[in-house]
């Protein structure tokens, strides 16, 4: 057992069994008119009954309507939701775990037809509007609201606050110098700045009563340098916030100008935020709480032994695996479900489809659907079943299949299973990708799959082995070359990008140009330019578009820093004998390539359906060889119809 993980402590008043708190993660499931839906409440709850200390009920909206968050999360801005809020106080405590109340304010990125605010008008990367700079005027309503919300949390039963203050979002923005340009009492010098959250948090303290403790979630440097607040300026406004008297400090970095850098995705190293605990640290006594990738359990117990944190947030990897707390107590940390930071959980909105709506995670389908999910009923009917395809979507079938008692085979044509994840887990910052393979291997093996690798299914094994059922899993195959004109034996050489990806497409010459500009095509690029190549990217729409725009931001800045060519909305005319034809702002030009990468998506692979209705099997499709989609939807149907049949 992690012995620091689980010492009790306290902050303010409030002690805490251990050291775990469940970080705020607004599911985005709501009725829509300020109430989380039973979903969500039962999702917070599980966290709790499974052991974290600290259960963050998320981002309250303390103003009314229009301020809410897509209209998607829960409101704290008038008395008659007290009741519902008391209801998830109440379990959370019956559960054993206390319950903290996040408020803040988004300011911006706010549903369509809600006005956006700011500290000052300006244009920021993410967004075209140009936020209303609050008046003074303004900005007292947002204090007296929040004292009527935290009289109301503190109604409600809570027995923490938490006041968000990071990553871009109203009360952050007052804080940094890219943000906060006014010329008034809240602008200009770093007591002025820190003045909108100083004295939110002095109203909440009025409104909940002195001894409520509050913590502050703030971020201390917005990470895009001498542009914005910085670490040291950071720290000055901790110690600011500290006389006012808060009571503890959640400590993070990142503005919503650098999406990725607030999104803990694969390209953040785990404990990112380790370097500015450790400043903040220097500056305050009061109780820090780091954050940030903090899921893998060695990590989590290392931060608190070396004093860089006293209590350890998190999200994802509970999100993730909600019993992680239960299997780090019992030693049993080999079978965690590890978060592979893909921010498929923040991307809800792009995914109308499942249901419930709300978020989801890529290796927990359960997310929101908890008690459903908490059980796993034995087959009245056990069958022999064939999966084909190794790839996320037939392990996922095949595991939750055998464990309910199917006999289940599952056949890969490769020599390892993985399918389409291992071109998608190769590049170099994609480590914690690789880490989804194996555990959904280790699934099969223990529920008693028989696997056979380097076995490609055909009329004669379907013959032989006979199953009461297929699910075809054969996932899908990269698209070819559009119907363009191409010279005969002649022109550039024309290779695929997963190809490029897995170092397997030979010489491509010194001049590239890569067709697509969404994740295959953009890691690609990023491969040919990193061997000194000179790289274009044209695609028909933007680059990075259908891609997560918390990940799509990152790979278009690392394609500029690379030197990477990029033509948005170009696109491909013929491949002649020089290179690529394209339209670029509706102009014909040429661009020289000795070699053409294609990655222009990919088509089902269902070779073996005409053979399975000859044949007479009854058969399932799942994940990309039913529909294209990604990792989370073909977890997803493969631990659906594992629960199915
Ligand atoms: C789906 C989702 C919803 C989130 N909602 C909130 C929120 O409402 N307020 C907040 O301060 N942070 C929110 N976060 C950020 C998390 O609390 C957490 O700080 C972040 O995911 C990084 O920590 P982790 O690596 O432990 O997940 C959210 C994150 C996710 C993935
Ligand atoms: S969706 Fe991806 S990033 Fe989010 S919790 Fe699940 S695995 Fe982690």
């Amino acid at each position: 057992m992690r012995q620091a993980l689980f010492q009790p402590g306290s902050i303010g008043r409030t002690e805490l069994k251990n050291r775990i708190i469940y970080s705020s993660m607004l599911l985005r499931s709501s009725d829509g008119r300020g109430h989380f839906s039973d979903a969500a409440v039962q999702s917070l709850l599980m966290r709790a009954e499974h052991g974290a200390g600290l259960i963050t009920v998320p981002g309250l909206v303390s103003r009314p309507a229009a301020d809410a968050a897509y209209g998607l999360s829960a409101s704290i801005a008038e008395d008659s939701f007290i009741p519902h809020l008391k209801g998830i106080v109440d379990g959370i405590h019956a559960a054993g775990a206390k319950a903290m109340a996040q408020m803040g304010a988004r300011g911006t990125r706010m549903a369509e037809g809600v006005r956006t605010v700011a500290p000052s008008a300006m244009r920021f990367a993410y967004e075209d509007a140009v936020p209303h700079a609050l008046t003074i005027e303004e900005i007292q309503i947002y204090i007296r609201e929040f004292e009527l919300a935290a009289r109301r949390a503190a109604e409600a039963g809570f027995d923490l606050l938490e006041l968000h203050a990071c990553t871009g979002k109203l009360v952050s923005m007052f804080m940094s110098p890219y943000s906060n340009r006014r010329t008034d009492e809240y602008g200009g010098s770093t007591e002025n700045r820190a003045r909108f959250a100083r004295e939110l948090l002095e109203a909440m303290k009025r409104g909940a009563g002195r001894n409520m403790p509050v913590v502050v979630r703030m971020t201390v440097d917005d990470l895009l340098g001498d542009l914005g607040l910085q670490v040291d300026e950071g720290c000055r406004i901790i110690s600011i916030l500290d006389r006012a008297g808060a009571d503890a400090f959640h400590v993070l970095g990142g503005t919503q100008e650098k999406l990725w850098n607030i999104s803990a995705g694969y390209f953040q190293p785990e404990g990112v935020f380790g370097p500015l605990l450790a400043e903040v640290r220097r500056v305050t006594q009061k109780p820090l709480i780091g954050m940030g990738k903090l899921g893998r359990p060695e990590l989590a117990e290392s931060f608190l032994q070396k004093g860089l944190a006293d209590f350890i947030a998190l999200g994802r990897p509970l999100l993730a695996d909600p019993l992680w707390v239960e299997k780090v107590r019992s030693g049993d940390e080999a079978h965690i479900r590890s978060c592979i930071g893909c921010v498929n959980c923040l991307s809800f909105a792009s995914r109308k489809d499942i249901t419930p709506f709300g978020v989801s995670c890529t290796v927990n389908p359960g997310v929101l659907r908890e008690p459903a999910y908490a059980v796993l009923p034995p087959a009245r009917n056990p069958r022999r079943i064939m999966v084909i395809g190794g790839g996320p979507a037939g392990m996922t079938a095949a595991a939750t299949l055998a464990r309910r008692g199917h006999c289940v085979e599952l056949y890969e044509k490769e020599a390892e299973t993985g399918g389409q994840w291992l071109t998608a887990s190769h590049a170099p910052y994609k480590g914690a990708y690789r880490t989804l393979v194996p555990m959904l291997r280790r699934d099969m093996d223990e529920a008693g799959v028989h696997v056979f690798c380097n076995t490609p299914v055909d009329a004669s094994l379907l013959k032989e082995r006979r199953p009461d059922l297929v699910v075809l899993a054969t996932g899908a195959v990269p698209q070819g070359l559009p119907p363009v004109r191409r010279p005969e034996n002649d022109g550039p050489r024309i290779v695929q990008g997963n190809d490029v990806i897995m170092g397997r497409a030979g010489d491509c010459g010194g001049r590239v140009v890569v067709v697509g500009g969404r994740y295959v095509g953009m890691e690609a690029a990023l491969v040919l330019a990193g061997e000194g190549r000179d790289v274009s990217v044209i695609d028909m729409e933007d680059i990075a578009h259908g891609t997560n725009p918390r990940l799509g931001g990152k790979y278009v800045s690392m394609l500029a820093e690379a030197g990477v060519k990029m033509y948005p909305r170009t696109p491909l005319l013929e491949i002649t004998r020089r290179g690529a034809a394209v339209s670029f702002c509706n102009a014909f030009v040429e661009l020289p390539a000795d070699t053409v990468v294609l990655a222009v998506g990919v088509r089902p692979a269902v070779d073996l359906v005409p053979v399975l209705e000859a044949e007479g099997i009854p058969y399932r499709r799942i994940g990309d060889c039913r529909n294209i989609g990604d990792a989370l939807y073909a977890i997803r149907e493969g631990a659906d119809l594992g629960r199915e049949l």
